[in-house]
This record gives structure tokens, sequence and C-alpha cells, in this order.
């Protein structure tokens, strides 16, 4: 199947107004330059920022998305985001289940599963993330571990549209360490064996790599089976990285 690939820019909890709006516009104006390309860009600004944002977004082609969502639509869920207002002020997808929330937030794979649904609902396409600690590779149990939480993590009725995929092994993010090409091979192998019996067209699913993806890296990672993509942080906040990023696909 054709994966249009992804590259999705995670700003995680970076960004004023006035850098924000600029790498926006700086990166909408890099793709009307080009005039196409063959890829998707996504960015996800801190919740402040999506507003603004959006409009320096407006028109060109570049999607917006939060890094989380609530499980709930509405209520006395104070300081939380819905997954229905992130779509009212104009994103296309939620970032769910990353591993600074699983571990900063204690967020399960049920608590997940529950918000990637929200999301199904509101109309958003929910990239889910899964990843290992490096205990758990040290112990042999990546896969396992990962496994694991896809089947917890994947809301019912699932399907490649609605859903994506990004493996970030914990030990990777921003830490400029990245697995061989060959583990992401295996683990990227595993998630789309693993994705079949979990949503509807599997093998069109898109499953991003994330983890100290770098203009230097990039497209020996993208080069991989079953890399369909990234999900950058620290090299999303820069216009230039994050658009030689994108042309490694
Ligand atoms: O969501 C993005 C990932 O956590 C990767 O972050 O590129 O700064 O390592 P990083």
């Amino acid at each position: 199947p054709d994966r249009r690939p992804l590259i999705a820019g995670n700003w995680k909890m970076n960004g004023l107004r006035a850098d924000g709006t600029a790498l926006a516009r700086d990166l909408a104006g890099r793709l009307a330059a080009a005039g196409s390309a063959g890829f998707d860009l996504l960015v996800c600004p801190p919740a402040t920022l999506l507003h603004a944002v959006g409009e320096a977004l407006a028109g060109s082609g570049i999607a917006l998305g939060g890094q989380d969502c609530h499980a709930a639509e509405k209520g006395a869920h104070t300081g939380d985001v819905s997954a229905w207002m992130l779509a009212d002020i104009g994103c296309s997808h939620v970032i769910v289940g990353h591993s600074e929330r699983r571990h900063d937030h204690g967020e399960d794979d049920a608590a997940v599963r529950a918000k990637a649904a929200a999301a199904h609902k509101a109309g958003l396409t929910a990239i889910i993330c899964v990843g290992e600690t490096e205990a758990e590779r040290d112990a042999g149990e990546a896969e396992a571990v990962v496994a694991r939480q896809l089947e917890g993590s994947i809301p019912q009725g699932a399907d490649a549209v609605d859903t994506v995929i990004a493996y970030e092994p914990v030990w990777a993010i921003g830490t400029g360490r990245t697995p061989t090409v060959a583990d992401i091979a295996a683990m990227h192998g595993m998630i789309r064996r693993r994705l079949h019996g979990l949503v509807a067209s599997p093998d069109s699913v898109r499953i991003l790599y994330g983890g100290s993806m770098k203009p230097g890296n990039a497209a020996e990672i993208m080069a991989v089976a079953d890399v369909d993509g990234g999900l950058v942080g620290g090299a999303s906040l820069k216009a230039d990285d994050f658009w030689q990023i994108a042309l490694s696909v």
C-alpha cells in the first residue's frame, strides 16, 4: 500500500507567540516555494499557540495538531483540553500517550486508549505513541513492551485514516542516541504485524519513528522498511532542521 510519509513536529513545552508564529510562517513559505512535496507536514505546538500557529499556517497545507487531549468531551477537568476543543481550533491530529505524558502524568495504556477514542469521536487522527525504556531494552523486553502498549492503547474501530503509530524508544528521546537501523526495522516490522487484528487496513497505517531524529540521521532512518515518517522533537524547533528532515523521506 501507498503510505504517504508524515513528518510531524512535536514542539513540546516550547515557544512563545513570536517564535511559534515565525517558525510556522517559515515552514509554510518553504512548502509554498517547493510547490509540491512527497510528504505530509504536521506541527504540534503547545495549546497556547494553537490559535496563532493555526492562523499562520492557514492555506499552507501544513496540518495542526495538539500534544494531548482529555478523554472526556467537556466538564470539570481544570487545566485539560478536550479533543473537541482541538478540532474546534483547527487541529486535524493529536498526539496521545507520548512517553512524557505516560511518565510525567502517570498515563497508562487504558488512559491512552480512552484519549485516542475521544480523538476519533471528535474527528481527529490520533498519533498513538509507544516505546520501551532503556531498562526494558536491556532486559530483552522491548518488543514485548511495545506489543503490550499497542494492544492496550489502540481503541476499537481504529483505522488507517484516524490512527498513526509513533515508535519512540524512551532512551532515544532528547538524548542524541538512536537505535540501529536494524533495531528500528525489527521493531517497525513487529508493529506492522501486530497491527493486524488491532486496526482496519493495517498495511495502510503510518508508523513513525521518533527519538533524536536529525538532518544527519533522518535519511537512513526514513529508508527503513515500515518507517513512514518521523515524530520530531528538538529538531522541529528549527525550520532548517525540520525541513531538511522532511526532505529526507
Ligand atoms: O515527540 C517527539 C519525540 O519525543 C522525540 O524528541 O526529537 O527531541 O528526541 P527528540
